[in-house]
């Protein structure tokens, strides 16, 4: 009824938007990615207080803007008056704080692929999931290539399942928990993705046979690289784009 859309999984993806090169989380970043030629970039989306999907990592404004607090007790209106970028430089001063939508636009207009981190504020999980599902499902409606949503959070990504069954999903880990198996059926995944530091060959080569995507953060190393490329894994973001050139 509802067949799951797939997700290129290119070799390289920019972490936070254009890596470390620009502030993470804007515009400014995406531009860095088209820059290096990537085709993919992943980004952190929550919730603003009257429910704008938003792009920010941390749970408060603080270090990634000039301004303070919760970002759960902002609204868009409040949040689009920062300054998202004199933080990293004063090259990037004035750099607004993007929504999904203002994303979409210059993905769509890129032709850049992107990965959806729903990084919910504390106690917002499953609404966030549900409503970062359907607003990039309105976003994308009709693209070629959809977005691809993952999460830490299982709550959210079960709530993006239920909303946008079609959209593919990824779970997203530090270290591969030992059910793992049974987390990506029950949440009908397309992927994994892990921090690069704690896979194995061994478990790389046994979440490959059983037919997901592998994707491992943050990889800025270039040997790191050939040898994670080398164990099967898919995918590698990285925030070095200058280092890992983009080769598909
Ligand atoms: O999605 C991979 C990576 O972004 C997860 O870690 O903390 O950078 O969001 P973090
Ligand atoms: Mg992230």
């Amino acid at each position: 009824q509802h067949p799951k859309q797939a997700w290129p999984y290119p070799e390289f993806v920019a972490h936070r938007g254009g890596g470390t090169l620009a502030p993470e989380n804007t515009i400014a970043g995406f531009r860095e990615g088209i820059r290096y030629g990537y085709r993919a970039a992943e980004c952190d989306v929550k919730l603003s207080a009257d429910n704008v999907c938003f792009l920010l990592h941390d749970d408060t404004v603080d270090r990634t803007s000039n301004g303070q607090g919760e970002a759960k007790s902002k609204t868009m209106a409040e949040l689009s008056l920062l300054d998202a970028g004199g933080w990293k430089g004063a090259a990037f001063a004035g750099e607004a704080l993007p929504t999904l939508a203002n994303v979409a636009a210059h993905c769509l207009a890129q032709g850049m692929l992107l990965n959806i981190e729903i990084k919910p504020c504390p106690g917002r999980f499953e609404e966030t999931g549900r409503l970062v599902a359907q607003e990039a499902a309105r976003l994308w409606a009709g693209a070629a290539v959809p977005p691809l949503l993952s999460s830490f959070e299982i709550d959210a990504l079960r709530a993006a399942q239920a909303a946008e069954p079609a959209l593919p999903r990824a779970f997203l880990c530090e270290e591969v928990p030992v059910n793992w198996r049974a987390i990506l059926a029950e949440l009908d995944c397309v992927a994994l993705h892990c921090d690069h530091k704690t896979l194995t060959e061994a478990l790389a080569r046994d979440i490959k046979a059983a037919g997901y995507q592998l994707l491992c953060y943050t990889v800025n190393d270039p040997a790191d690289a050939r040898r994670l490329l080398a164990w099967g894994v898919d995918s590698l973001c990285t925030d070095r784009l200058d280092l890992l050139p983009a080769r598909g």
